[in-house]
């Protein structure tokens, strides 16, 4: 996690970076920081907490100077403190990082016993004095550096700032992402391009193992090997109106509402004349026996929906797992294997360290993500963005349902390639999938009554949400939701699971929410709602009309949604899951975009 930004440039570089950090402030908000050089003065300043801390700093002690490096932390090593804030200084050197140094004891070991004095207990902080060090043996900048990052192991962006350098940055990527953006007599540097934003749209991003000396006239870019290489000058499209709130009180409540219209904008991309048009090179499930899918938290259930889906439709057998387990279980992946990457950041490190996995496993390597340009998108055979635009708020709620409408688009297309599924059946569930922003509109239209029904959920200490089917991984992630921005302790579980265990859980105090569209399993789960009644536990039921009345009397309180295929009932019940816990965290006063300890692009294992 955490964001990095540099400027050289020819104007004062602290307000830039500043700028640029809001921008990245979703990768960990636990301190920020910048170091500038002013006539060959290196300097910093650094404050724990949110960036509006060090905004505050700045005025009261300002920075000069036109080159700089700045620092926005989700903390690895070492408590959110001010020593612990990057940017991390040795000597003549600051460097700003996003990553881990695995290695890291190893090289402070060696550098303490050359006498060399530790002041943090970040892995950063080995960066800048190994570089300090190999200046120490009479090395230009350059060859330190170069020297200092071949000793480093892990992953890792980084950019090195020296004192009597004004015109010199170092930068380095293993592992993280890292663009360089260019400018008028400008160079600039960040964790992303939409931090570059206002500065830039001419972009390169860096490749696997490069490192670049950077001057406001050149960019010389390395490979891992040294040798000197082009990379592409990139026009990027960034809409800056998607990082506003847009009247919104929240970056999550604007990302809720817009659903109906991303949602639509992804069909259209996805649908050409009737038919599922995906890009090239083409898919075909006649050749897979077998669907490996992998993800981390949201993206995990929109996977597991998936898997509802892909075997119901397709007949293919699919196994979902979470990243950060699949990466080191070792799984054998057969021939006829394909492999399916899931995540919104396109950059979730072991997301991106389980399709390694299964790249060096020749499985077809397919990926559906939101950041096109991120490192899991460029180490696939077979790309498909969601089209959600940028997700700012920390919890996840438009990637979700497109994720979820990308895969159940695969899921026909499986189902088709493999002779399963007729065209009047395909084309009755693409005109499902065309109703469904209206159907999110009506669901959005209930946002007053969730509201109303949120305030009560957010008296409670622990809440259970129950589906079954396609709606249990919807439970899970509805539960995940409240609690990542709640606080509330909430589980969810499989509907018929309830009575193995968890119902010892239920009095008059836990909230449990069914979700449970009038389907083949309705009736299934009314019975184990009237366990939950027989309890004395009060159940909130999230059905359609039909459902409403079918369920009878009994429960705590009833909303109701518009009726939908039951098959896509996960894509719009989604919507009461999020407002649901919006309107619980917004009644609790809690940071809504910004939860505590969390970060929105987890670029750590
Ligand atoms: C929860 C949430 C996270 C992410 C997870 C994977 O609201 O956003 O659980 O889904 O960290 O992130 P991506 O999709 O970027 O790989």
């Amino acid at each position: 996690m955490c964001g990095i930004v540099g400027v050289l440039g020819r104007h004062e570089a602290a307000p830039l970076l500043v700028e640029a950090l809001k921008r990245l402030e979703y990768r960990g908000y636990d301190s920020a920081g910048i170091a500038t050089v002013d006539d060959g003065k290196l300097d910093r300043r650094r404050a724990v907490g949110k960036l509006v801390n060090l905004s505050d700093l700045l005025v009261h002690d300002p920075l000069p100077g036109k080159s700089g490096i700045g620092h926005t932390r989700w903390a690895t090593h070492g408590a959110p403190n001010v020593a612990n804030a990057h940017p991390h200084r040795a000597g003549p050197v600051a460097v700003v990082h996003n990553g881990i140094i695995e290695n890291f004891r190893e090289l402070r070991a060696e550098l303490a016993a050359a006498g060399l004095p530790f002041e943090t207990e970040t892995d950063t902080e080995t960066i800048a004095l190994l570089v300090q060090h190999m200046l120490g043996k009479g090395m230009s900048p350059r060859d330190a550096a170069a020297a200092a990052i071949a000793r480093l192991e892990g992953a890792f962006a980084l950019a090195l700032l020296f004192d009597g350098e004004d015109d010199l940055m170092i930068v380095a990527r293993r592992g993280s992402p890292l663009a360089i953006g260019y400018g008028d007599g400008e160079v600039y540097v960040g964790s992303d391009a939409m931090a570059l934003a206002p500065m830039t749209n001419m972009i390169t991003y860096l490749e696997e193992g490069d490192w670049a000396c950077l001057s406001r006239r050149s960019v010389e870019i390395r490979d891992q090997a040294g040798h000197l290489v082009d990379r592409p000058i990139q026009t990027v499209s960034i809409d800056l109106t998607q990082v506003e709130k847009g009247g919104h009180r929240h970056f999550m409540a604007k990302e809720i509402a817009e659903q109906p219209t991303v949602l639509g904008d992804a069909l259209a991309h996805y649908l050409r004349d009737d038919t599922i048009s995906l890009p090239e090179p083409g898919l075909d499930f006649s050749e897979f026996d077998r669907i490996v899918m992998v993800a981390c938290g949201t993206a995990n259930y929109a996977c597991v929906v998936a898997k509802y889906w892909f075997e119901r439709l397709s007949g293919l057998s699919v196994e979902v797992d979470i990243a950060s387990e699949f990466r080191y279980r070792e799984p054998p992946i057969p021939p006829r294997t394909l492999a399916l990457f899931v995540s919104q950041s396109g950059e979730t490190a072991d997301t991106l360290a389980a399709l390694r996995y299964c790249e060096g496993k020749a499985a077809r390597i397919v990926s559906v993500v939101n950041v096109t340009e991120s490192s899991i998108a460029r180490e696939s055979d077979l790309v498909l963005p969601i089209r959600a635009g940028a997700e700012i708020g920390v919890a996840s709620t438009k990637a979700f349902t497109c994720q979820l409408t990308v895969l159940f688009l695969l899921a026909l297309k499986g189902a088709h390639d493999r002779g399963r599924l007729d065209g009047e059946e395909m084309d009755a569930y693409l005109s499902a999938l065309r109703h469904m922003p209206g159907l999110m509109n009506s669901a959005l239209a209930r946002s007053g009554d969730i509201g109303r029904v949120a305030k009560a959920v957010a008296e409670a200490r622990d809440v259970l949400f129950l589906g079954r089917g396609a709606m249990f991984p919807l439970a899970m992630e509805g539960a995940l939701k409240l609690k990542e921005i709640s606080y509330i302790h909430a589980e969810g579980y499989a509907s018929g699971e309830l009575k193995h265990g968890p119902i010892a859980l239920v009095d008059k105090s836990v909230p449990v929410i069914v979700m449970a569209p009038s389907d083949h399993l309705f009736d299934k789960t009314v019975s184990n709602m009237q366990e939950v009644m027989a309890r004395g536990g009060k159940v909130l039921l999230i059905t359609d009309t039909k459902g409403a009345k079918l369920a009878g009397d009994g429960c705590w309180k009833t909303l109701t949604l518009p009726e939908v295929e039951p098959m896509l009932a996960p894509i719009l019940y989604a919507l009461p899951a999020q407002l649901l816990a919006y309107h619980a965290a917004v009644a609790k006063g809690t940071d809504v975009d910004q939860p505590r300890n969390l970060a929105k692009s987890v670029t750590v294992e």
